[in-house]
């Protein structure tokens, strides 16, 4: 990928960066070790605090959605996210990433897994979240008028 980029101009980069930001998500169903995402949503919200690692929604954000600055994280593929942590740990090969080698510091391999099944399965996970207090809210309504009709 280093060499591919290197032949391109500032313009198609940011030809492609603008394509690419409007493609649709595609959510990768949730798959593997379940018993990794709610250990990864610990460190994704709240740091390893005994280490000094910075929780990670402090930059990617709260859904994991990321903005202009922080790259998207939710719905990732577990094993590019993998490969990026210990990238920005063992190597000097992302070097915009300096924030990023700070954080990866102090990870352990297990830390990247589990971090890295959450953010894989967070789009399912954060519209679950969301159908179901949409539901709830829903019954309350539902439940209030009732309510109000009784009355
Ligand atoms: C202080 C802000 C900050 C915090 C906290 C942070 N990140 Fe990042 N992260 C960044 C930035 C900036 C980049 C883009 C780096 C680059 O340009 O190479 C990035 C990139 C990444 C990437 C590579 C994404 C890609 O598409 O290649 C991964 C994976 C990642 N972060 C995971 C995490 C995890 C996991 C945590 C929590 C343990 C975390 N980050 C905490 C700022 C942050």
């Amino acid at each position: 990928m280093w060499g591919l980029g290197r032949s391109l101009t500032d313009e198609q980069i940011t030809g492609l960066a603008g394509y690419y930001s409007k493609q649709p998500l595609t959510r990768i169903p949730i798959e593997g070790d379940t018993s990794r995402i709610p250990l990864g949503k610990v460190i994704f919200g709240s740091g390893v605090p005994t280490k000094n690692v910075s929780a990670c929604h402090a930059c990617h954000g709260e859904a994991g959605k990321g903005n202009d600055t922080f790259p998207r994280m939710a719905g990732q593929h577990a094993d590019y996210i993998i490969k990026q942590l210990n990238v920005f740990q063992r190597t000097n090969e992302r070097p915009e990433g300096a924030v990023m080698k700070t954080v990866a510091h102090e990870l352990t391999e297990e830390n990247i897994k589990n971090v890295a099944a959450y953010l894989q399965a967070l789009p399912n996970i954060y519209l679950r979240r969301r159908m179901s207090v949409a539901l709830r809210q829903e019954h309350s309504c539902h439940l209030f008028e009732t309510g109000a009709n009784a009355g």
